[in-house]
């Protein structure tokens, strides 16, 4: 872990005006919760083909199958996971008024846990499951005891209810898609945590961070207003990102450099 970066980060989060904060499955699995694609993450667990949206409308059962299977798999702390140290630096943070926003890519549900309140769940969040007709959302461990009589789970107005992460091939909600784009455009730092950034459109937040594509705010209709912005990756390995996008990666476990960042800024602020 490079001490002259953490404290890098630490001198640039102290003098921006507008911080925000991409998250993904990496700053989580401190806390238990696997991510997709390290040795022994999900994908390597569950098919990923099953999580696409038109065969979910085509099988739910499938899906719900596979997700009570998770659900009692001892591997997917997901539902009694807590924050690690990482999120709650990161909570920090917001409290003392130097991270504006925080887009996850995660449906832990974490980030709020920790007490981050402006969080923009980009891909939604597995704690809650969406009727697919009327949009009624029910509490994720209701729906788990339900299936035990009623399979697949449905809506009190008999619509199929889904789980409300969003799938392969779904939409990103809209209010995330545009939150997330202004916020992109509109930083002047941005934290790039635990996300293998393979995956659009979050993986072209960072982009839009640098000024380098515009397609996707022409598309939320906002003008392009990129003053400098630096890109800091923290992530146990290089990703897409490094070299090309992010400014500099501080290679290590998120929940620690988090840790020593919030650390050196307690003590410069003291
Ligand atoms: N500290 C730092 N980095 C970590 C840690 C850790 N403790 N644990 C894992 N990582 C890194 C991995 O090296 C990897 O680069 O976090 C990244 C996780 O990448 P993915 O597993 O691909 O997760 P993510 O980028 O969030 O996936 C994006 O893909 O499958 C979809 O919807 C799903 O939101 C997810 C999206």
């Amino acid at each position: 872990m490079d001490l002259s970066l953490i404290s890098k980060t630490a001198d640039l989060l102290i003098a921006s005006n507008h911080a925000i904060v991409l998250t993904g499955a990496g700053i989580s699995t401190e806390s238990g919760v696997p991510d997709f694609r390290s040795p022994g993450g999900i994908w390597e667990q569950y098919d990923p083909a099953m999580f696409f949206y038109e065969r979910f409308l085509a099988n739910p059962n499938e899906v719900w199958e596979a997700l009570i299977d998770m659900h009692g798999n001892s591997d997917f702390t997901l539902w009694e996971a807590q924050p690690n140290q990482g999120h709650q630096a990161l909570s920090y943070l917001e409290e003392i008024g130097i991270i504006k926003t925080l887009i996850t890519q995660n449906v832990d549900n974490l980030h709020q846990k920790a007490g981050n309140k402006n969080v923009v769940e980009f891909h939604g969040n597995l704690l809650f499951a969406k009727c697919l007709n009327c949009g009624a959302k029910y509490g994720y461990q209701q729906v788990l005891k339900d299936v035990e009589h009623i399979f697949p789970p449905v809506c009190s107005c008999g619509g199929t209810l889904k789980p409300d992460a969003v799938f392969f091939g779904e939409a990103i909600p809209q209010k995330a898609m545009i939150e997330s784009t202004k916020e992109a455009n509109l930083c002047d730092l941005m934290l790039v945590i635990g996300t293998s950034a393979q995956v659009e459109p979050a993986a072209s937040l960072p982009l839009i961070a640098k000024g380098m594509n515009n397609m996707l705010i022409g598309l939320a209709n906002i003008p392009v207003m990129k003053t400098h912005c630096s890109v800091v990756e923290i992530n146990r390995e290089p990703t897409p990102l490094t070299g090309a996008v992010s400014d500099f990666l501080i290679q290590g476990s998120a929940g620690e450099i988090l840790s020593q960042i919030a650390e050196r800024i307690k003590e410069k602020k003291r």
